[in-house]
């Protein structure tokens, strides 16, 4: 039984003793959703290639008093998935919560587009979420509970400085979310979208570094600011607890209103 006001907001948004797997959970947005998870009371493993900055990120997660480990794997290719999802799942076992932020943006002009470009874009932003999913969500069903979380991206929904290869995969992955959510929720496994804006990360480094086009993006939200990696926290904590268990297949805007304007 719950009492006071954080008995009540623990009820809704503790994520005490469950496990989270965060892929691009190094950097940008998946760093800060980690650190989110982490403080609300999760064991994080975060992934992605570079091992100093994994590294750096549990180091200060661990200083703050969360549990975290980290695993360094490519997900480029199929093996790599392959391999980060058992390692990633050697460290706490199984997740409970499967948050998929690693993600690249490849974007030369359609016509120049090769198929190396695709093959990659596609399997990282992908073909790693829906081999994770394969890899994870049936034992989260069986288990009886179970969050996937995938950042999408504005090009989901719209054509916008070159979407290429990238938009496709991000309007997939909200099509994969749909299909996942029909497939696990019946089993307490709740899938659903976050959807950015544009974010100052080292992702979108050419860009961030033009400030007439950054004031430009800027212009274009309702806020009137760009997005911020933190900007994440209290909406991937939403979507990775109790909170949320009639929330699914949804796509969530955290986009200071980008999207609507
Ligand atoms: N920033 C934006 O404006 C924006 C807008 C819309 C959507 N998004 C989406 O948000 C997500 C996070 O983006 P971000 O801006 O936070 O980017 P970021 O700061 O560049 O972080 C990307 C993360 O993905 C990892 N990663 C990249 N390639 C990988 C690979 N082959 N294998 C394993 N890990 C890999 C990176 O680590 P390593 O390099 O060490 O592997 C890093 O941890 C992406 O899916 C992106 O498409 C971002």
């Amino acid at each position: 039984m719950t009492t006071g006001p954080a008995g009540y907001l623990s009820g809704l948004f503790s994520l005490e003793g469950r496990t989270a797997l965060v892929t691009g959970g190094s950097s940008g947005i998946g760093r800060a959703v980690a650190g989110a998870l982490a403080r609300a009371g999760a064991r994080v493993v975060v992934l992605a290639r570079k091992e100093a900055e994994l590294a750096a990120t549990v180091a200060a997660l661990t200083a703050d008093g969360c549990e975290a480990g980290w695993v360094s794997a490519d997900l480029s290719t199929r093996e790599g998935i392959g391999a980060g999802a058992e390692a990633a799942a050697a460290v706490f076992g199984e997740p409970d919560i499967l948050v998929n932020s690693a993600g690249i943006n490849l974007r030369p002009p359609l016509g120049e587009l090769g198929e190396e470009v695709w093959d990659t874009t596609m399997t990282v932003n992908l073909e790693a979420p829906f081999l994770l999913g394969q890899r994870f969500g049936p034992g989260m069903a069986e288990r009886g509970h179970g969050r996937i979380i995938h950042i999408t991206s504005q090009q989901a929904h719209r054509a916008f400085v070159q979407s290429g290869a990238y938009g496709v995969s991000k309007g997939a992955l909200e099509s994969l979310a749909r299909s996942q959510a029909e497939a696990w929720s019946p089993y307490g496994v709740t899938v659903n979208t976050l959807v950015p804006g544009f974010v100052m990360t080292p992702l979108n480094q050419r860009l961030s570094s033009d400030p007439e086009k950054v004031a430009a993006l800027a212009a274009r939200t309702l806020t009137g600011r760009n997005g911020l990696a933190e900007d994440f926290a209290g909406a991937a904590v939403l979507l990775a607890g109790p909170a949320s268990a009639s929330i699914t297949g949804h796509s969530l805007f955290v986009d200071g209103g980008f999207s609507v304007h």
